[in-house]
Order: structure tokens, then C-alpha cells, then sequence
């Protein structure tokens, strides 16, 4: 099976397990019909899906006992709770997310800000009920996640992120502080919580996390060099925003053509952390080259 096919059937599967493990509220009673469906609106849209991609490849590189799916989908959940509260206005002041209006836009700041923090709340619910009956995975499940998600990792790189707008003199360290927190912490967690659930031994798990950090390097280049080149229909939200917003980004303080190169150079590294993997890696690296085939 070529790679695009096999992306396109766990992709597939992401959104069937979506659609399960996310609660929906029929209005069958007086609970909260408009938070439930504010969630499956961003959650629904049609993201690419790479984390929880990335957490079912991972896994798939071990014959894991426990499902890795929950895992991913919390993954996927805490994700698009920070996609839902970058866009607010008190944040990037987004229009356009996966091809559809933000959140905020469709129904209102209030229920995006609550759809957002319910998102990230149902995340760990997943990872505490699907794996309750093996602690240690559980444990280690939350734990991975929580750091990934925490003040000093996501939270503060979009803390730095929105303290380095306009800021002129923003150095290269201070960006990749930004890169490596707000973007790499979720993609090497995807890895090692796949790693997690196959029961990867402490040297794979290392490598897992090597290959995250590396490919989410790689990823926030790609993502800030199709900012500034790719249109909004394309990439189903705003197109140009970095530049008018005066965001310290890989294209403004490098240029775009050195910013592809350091890109290549992290997916470059990210190759050689998942060669060092054992089982199938065939599918991995095909999509860590897909991943970084974006910006071209
Ligand atoms: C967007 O993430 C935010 C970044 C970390 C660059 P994605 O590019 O993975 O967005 P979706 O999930 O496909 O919408
Ligand atoms: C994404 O940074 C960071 C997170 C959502 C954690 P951006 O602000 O560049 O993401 P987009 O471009 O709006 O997707
Ligand atoms: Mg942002
Ligand atoms: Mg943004
Ligand atoms: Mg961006």
C-alpha cells in the first residue's frame, strides 16, 4: 500500500473514533446542547490529523496489547483546544480555521473560550477512563501530556509567541524557544505517548522524542514559509497573518529561502532519530518527508 493511501485510511479511522469518543448531546434533556456542538465543530472540520497520525504510527512500530486509538484522539482534542483559543482575538484575532469560520466567529467568544477549555478537560478524561485498568500507561499517559500541554511547553510558547510580536530585536534562540514549546512539545508527544502505549523500551522512547522534537522544529518552519507563500483557500485559514501581525517567525528574522533549509535540516534530523527505531519505519519516515514536502 502506497503512503498516501495508508494516511488517507488512518485518517479515516481518526475521525470514526472522533466521532465515538467525543461526547455529542442530543438535547434530549436540559444539558448543554451548545457546548458539545461548538466542540465538534472545530474538532469535525477536517484537520490533517498529524498528531494522532504520528501516536497510531508510533504505536503500530511495537504490536501494542492496549488500543492506541483513545490516546490519539486525546491528542487530537487538546489540540484543537489550542487551535480554538490561538484564534481568539485576545490571541492571533482569527477569521478563517480548517476551511471554516473560528469558533468565536460561528457561535460567540464565550463558547469558544468554553468549547476550548472542555476540549482540553476531555482530553484527560480518555487517556483516565480508556486506560484505567493498566495505571502505569495511564499514569505515564497523563503525565506525557500534561507536560507537553503545560506553562512551560505550549502554554508558555504561546506566552512567548505573543510577547515577541513587533518585538524587532527577537533573537534566534528566543524563536526557537517559541517553535520548540508552542509547536514540537505536541509532536514529540504524539510519538512518545504511541511509544507509551506499545511499551517502547527508555532508548526507543528517547528516539521518539529526538524524531518529535526535530520534525515539530521542522513542522512550525513549514507552517510560518506557507504563511507567507501559500493562499487561505489552501490552507484553510488566513494566509499572510505573520507579517501583518508582526510575528517573530522563521520567514521574518531568516527569510524564506534559508527557512526552508533549516526546515530540510530538522526533517533531516527527525529521519535519522526514526531510523534508529526498530520495527516498520517505512511509513514514518515517508510522512516526515510529506510533512516538510508542504512548504515546497
Ligand atoms: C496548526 O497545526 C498549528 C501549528 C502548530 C502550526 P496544524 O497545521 O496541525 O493544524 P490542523 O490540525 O491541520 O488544522
Ligand atoms: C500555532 O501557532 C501554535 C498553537 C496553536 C499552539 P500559529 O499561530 O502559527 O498557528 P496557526 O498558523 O494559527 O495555525
Ligand atoms: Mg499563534
Ligand atoms: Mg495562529
Ligand atoms: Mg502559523
Amino acid at each position: 500500500m502506497d503512503t498516501s493511501t495508508k494516511l488517507n485510511q488512518i485518517i479515516a479511522q481518526v475521525e470514526v473514533a472522533i466521532d465515538q469518543l467525543v461526547p455529542a448531546h442530543d438535547g434530549s434533556d436540559a444539558g448543554p446542547v451548545r457546548i458539545h456542538a461548538a466542540m465538534r465543530y472545530s474538532l469535525q472540520a477536517g484537520g490533517k490529523r498529524v498528531r494522532p497520525v504520528l501516536a497510531l504510527a508510533a504505536a503500530a512500530l511495537f504490536k501494542p496489547a492496549a488500543d492506541p486509538m483513545p490516546a490519539a484522539i486525546a491528542l487530537e482534542c487538546l489540540h484543537t483546544y489550542s487551535l480554538v483559543h490561538d484564534d481568539l482575538p485576545c490571541m492571533d484575532n482569527d477569521d478563517l480555521r480548517r476551511g471554516r469560520p473560528t469558533a468565536h466567529r460561528q457561535f460567540d467568544e464565550a463558547t469558544a473560550l468554553l468549547a476550548g477549555d472542555a476540549l482540553l478537560t476531555h482530553a484527560f478524561v480518555l487517556l483516565a477512563t480508556h486506560y484505567g485498568t493498566a495505571p502505569q500507561l495511564a499514569t505515564a499517559l497523563v503525565r506525557e501530556l500534561a507536560e507537553a500541554a503545560s506553562g512551560a511547553r505550549l502554554v508558555g510558547g504561546q506566552m512567548q509567541d505573543l510577547l515577541a510580536e513587533k518585538k524587532t530585536s527577537a533573537t534566534a534562540a528566543e524563536l526557537d524557544y517559541i517553535h520548540l514549546n508552542k509547536t514540537a512539545a505536541m509532536l514529540e508527544a504524539s510519538l512518545v505517548m504511541g511509544g507509551l502505549v506499545g511499551e517502547a523500551t527508555p532508548v526507543d522512547l528517547a528516539n521518539l522524542r529526538t524524531a518529535g522534537r526535530h520534525l515539530g522544529l521542522a513542522f512550525q518552519i513549514v507552517d510560518d514559509v506557507l504563511d507567507a507563500t501559500a493562499d487561505s483557500t489552501t490552507l484553510g485559514k488566513t494566509a499572510g497573518k505573520d507579517a501583518k501581525a508582526g510575528k517573530t517567525t522563521y520567514v521574518s528574522l531568516h527569510g524564506i529561502e534559508t527557512a526552508r533549509r533549516l526546515a530540510q535540516e530538522q526533517t533531516t534530523a527527525a529521519l535519522e532519530a526514526i531510523r534508529s527505531l526498530p520495527g516498520d519505519t517505512a511509513f514514518l519516515l515517508q510522512l516526515a518527508e510529506s510533512l516538510l514536502a508542504r512548504a515546497k
